[in-house]
């Protein structure tokens, strides 16, 4: 890694490599090239919500400039046109995750939607009192909310799966928690609060191998990695599309066309039937079924974009670069004085999660902030596993395809204001 040029060189084996121009990927989004505080900005709150380049809020004004209309619904020529574009984004969305078909891929408002969709459509018409889901200990609160609703009106069962001090998911202990009476394994693929990597295709294995159903959340994986629905097999897998460098208010439910098919819709309303009558209402088959009322039409758009733009880079290539920022920010931070770093587990995402002594994470997200660093302080909609630490809260760093070392610098300086302030 060049910190001056902040190029980067990433080595695919031993006679092959690409160089990762960090500053050319830098100048595809406009945002970032703003000064905070008269400081300049040092984006680490990624897994809230990523930046958007410049491609992707091209696409989106493009379609509404020349192509738009409602799709689905028109003989007219916008309207095909529209509905094109649209529905083109399902087949990139297939490829790109390389789902069997492009039907089965639904799209949500984003992540959250997601998985309500397979509890409410999937958990009311499939599971019943007794039957059990297990969740881990690192979920995010809309992987532990949506069961629990299910919970309290059905009566099934949420068990949970371990892990050790350093935030490493215990696959031993959750293949104990495994019975008959297992029938949906919901985890997450990584996890939001600690960037703990989770074993995912054994898990969908294990799950798989006691008769339960799969479901992953992807929020926080998809954009650091390469995911492959068939390679995985799992039955249900959601992110959302603003962490993927794409717009607000689109996600995928990613999920096997024949289960998607034999659960009944979510929500009722225009596009997702085949006839209507006062008696009697015929649905469409997966995906529309579960797309009642106008979609997101201009967001899917700009979803495409992200996917087209990070096809262009390479998710290896993106992935490597970001391993070695990691790499690179856990080693400089845990050189600062008081600093103690909130799961290290063997397996991370670029996630850096920490507190410092004697400091509320707040105020070291609000005095880094006067240094232009923005971070995400607080419990990241994870209450269980800040309890598991001990801890209300922690200052979280989340890297993305543009970050630097160089910047990674700049947040190590700002603590140091930190704990001089704090002594
Ligand atoms: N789930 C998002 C996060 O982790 C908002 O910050």
């Amino acid at each position: 890694m060049n910190k001056d040029t902040n190029v980067v060189e990433i080595r695919h084996g031993v006679n092959s490599t690409t160089t990762f121009d960090v500053e050319r990927i830098r100048a595809d989004f406009p945002i970032l090239d703003q000064s905070v505080y008269g400081k300049p900005l040092v984006y680490f709150d990624n897994g809230a919500s990523a930046q958007k380049p410049r491609q992707v809020i091209d696409a989106m004004n493009d379609i509404m400039e020349t192509n738009y209309s409602n799709v689905h619904r028109g003989v007219h020529a916008l309207s095909q046109r529209s509905t094109e574009a649209y529905e083109a984004v399902r087949g990139k969305v297939a490829r790109f995750f390389n789902a069997a078909s492009e039907n089965e891929i639904v799209f949500c408002r984003g992540g959250t939607e997601a998985i309500n969709v397979v509890a409410y459509a999937y958990g009311r018409k499939f599971l019943s009192a007794g039957d059990e889901i297990v969740i881990s200990h690192m979920e995010h609160h809309s992987n532990i909310v949506p069961w629990q609703m299910l919970r309290d009106e059905i009566g099934i069962v949420l068990r949970v799966a371990p892990i050790d001090d350093d935030g490493n998911f215990l696959l031993d202990d959750y293949e104990k928690l495994l019975s008959d009476k297992t029938k949906l394994v919901a985890m997450t693929h990584v996890s939001n609060a600690l960037g703990t990597i989770v074993p995912i295709a054994e898990v969908i294995r294990l799950a798989h191998d006691h008769g339960a159903r799969a479901l992953v959340d992807g929020c926080q994986a998809v954009q650091h990695g390469a995911v492959d629905m068939q390679a995985l097999d799992v039955d249900f897998y959601v992110f959302s599309s603003h962490k993927l460098y794409g717009p607000t208010g689109i996600g995928v439910l990613y999920g096997k066309e024949e289960l998607l098919n034999s659960m009944p819709p979510f929500m009722g309303g225009g596009d997702m039937i085949t006839s209507v009558s006062f008696e009697k209402t015929e649905f469409q088959q997966a995906p529309l079924r579960f797309e009642a009322g106008t979609p997101s039409i201009v967001e899917a758009i700009g979803m495409g974009a992200a996917l087209d733009y990070l096809d262009a880079i390479g998710v290896d290539n993106i992935s490597a670069h970001e391993e070695g920022i990691l790499h690179y920010a856990t080693e400089r931070l845990s050189q600062v004085e008081g600093l103690k770093i909130i799961g290290q587990a063997s397996d991370k995402a670029a996630i850096i999660s920490f507190i410092m002594d004697g400091v509320h994470a707040h105020d070291i997200g609000t005095i880094i902030d006067r240094a232009g660093v923005a971070v995400r302080v607080g419990h990241h909609c994870a209450q269980p596993v800040m309890e598991r630490f001990g801890i209300a809260a922690t200052a979280r760093a989340s890297f993305g395809l543009y970050n630097t070392p160089t910047e990674v610098d700049t947040l190590v300086e700002a603590l140091g204001a930190v704990r001089e302030f704090f002594g």
